[in-house]
């Protein structure tokens, strides 16, 4: 029997081990292991998430928090280190995304010689700027297997020097997970709860740094969306509400909510008439469901929803504007929910 751990950390995190777990969970050849290091830990940021895409309580449980990049990752290095000296030591590590444990899982795992693998390998936005930038370049650099979603990020790692033998481009998890979701995400009318018709609402989603660490930026971004004729749904991360707390005025059609549950906000995205936002996940979803997102960076490390799907990089100056030319797109390859089968054939070849 094989131990296999499989690391989360954070709200992106869960929808991309969820699929995996459950094609892994039931087979003789290995044990699957969820680690949570606890970067997210409020209730609706992660419990909320295991409930939703019936997962089991993690096997361990770091409880790292909250804390600057250096502190959160220096913790969780140290801390996962110890789990794999003294209570499990695995044959595989897979860490998924581009979050502060990612990269921390694998270093700490990496300098005890275990194998790393990463699900999501290959994205590149080119912006050194962002802290997620940097945590799939580290990952990427040290890691045994690639995992890629889409065929640009295995040209992004074929031009940083990594073994062709050891990239797989493998599809997109997360739409495994919508597609294993869909029944329930589909009985769901989360929009009556909001008092909105669907197709006549805008879903809202910022948290990254350069859009909500300032008053200034945040205060923008608001003005422009007042202009909006449609009731804007925005469940607020809780590194924006600390940032909403500050401002003076906030426009009349928002609606500020809680963060949702996966199933209550796939719903609100589907019936949505589009979606503005700043994550990279929903960037993806989106794509799939073939709503119209903008995304309010300057970059993406998901090109292909833009020369493939329905998404567009918009600034808070050309917002409005490309708002009247919305997108449909079309589904990139192996975005067919059969990405966890793909990786279990993997993953059993490898160990
Ligand atoms: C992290 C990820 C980002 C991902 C995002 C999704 C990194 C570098 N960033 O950013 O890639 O898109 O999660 O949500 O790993 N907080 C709470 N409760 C929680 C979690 C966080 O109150 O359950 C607060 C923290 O105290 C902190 C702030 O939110 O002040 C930011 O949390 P943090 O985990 O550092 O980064 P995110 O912005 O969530």
């Amino acid at each position: 029997m094989k131990t296999l751990h499989l690391i989360c950390a954070a709200r992106p995190n869960f929808m991309k081990i969820a699929p995996l777990y459950h094609a892994l969970k039931n087979e003789n050849w290995c044990d699957v292991q969820i680690i949570h290091t606890g970067q997210h830990y409020d209730y609706q940021m992660s419990q909320t998430f295991f409930d939703d895409l019936g997962l089991p309580t993690p096997r361990y449980h770091l409880e790292i928090g909250s804390g600057t990049h250096a502190e959160q990752t220096a913790q969780t290095m140290m801390s996962y280190e110890r789990l794999c000296l003294e209570k499990s030591r695995p044959d595989l590590v897979i860490v998924v995304g581009d979050v502060n444990a990612t990269l921390a899982c694998s270093v700490a795992a990496k300098k005890l010689h275990l194998k790393v693998a990463h699900l999501e390998a290959g994205l590149r936005s080119f912006d050194r700027t962002m802290p997620e930038e940097i945590n799939r370049v580290i990952t990427d650099s040290i890691s045994d297997y690639h995992w890629t979603p889409s065929k640009d990020a295995n040209e992004n790692l074929l031009k940083e020097g990594l073994n062709p033998d050891q990239i797989s481009f493998v599809g997109n998890i997360m739409i495994d997970t919508y597609c294993m979701m869909q029944p329930q995400i589909k009985e769901k009318k989360t929009y009556q709860r909001y008092e909105v018709e669907p197709q006549n609402y805008v879903i809202l989603t910022l948290h990254r740094p350069t859009n909500v660490d300032s008053e200034q930026s945040l205060q923008n971004i608001f003005k422009k969306l007042s202009q909006i004729d449609f009731p804007i749904i925005f469940p607020a991360h809780p590194r924006t509400k600390k940032m909403l707390k500050t401002l003076k005025e906030l426009p009349g059609n928002l609606k500020i909510i809680e963060p949702l549950g996966y199933l209550d906000f796939m719903s609100l995205v589907s019936n949505s008439a589009y979606v503005i936002s700043d994550s990279g996940g929903i960037q993806e979803e989106t794509t799939y469901l073939g709503i119209p997102c903008f995304t309010l960076r300057e970059t993406t490390e998901r090109p292909i929803t833009i020369t493939l799907g329905s998404n567009q990089l918009v600034t808070i100056g050309t917002l409005l504007d490309k708002l009247n030319q919305p997108k449909k797109g079309i589904t990139p390859p192996l975005w067919d929910g059969n990405t966890a089968q793909r990786l279990k054939k993997i993953i059993q070849e490898i160990i």
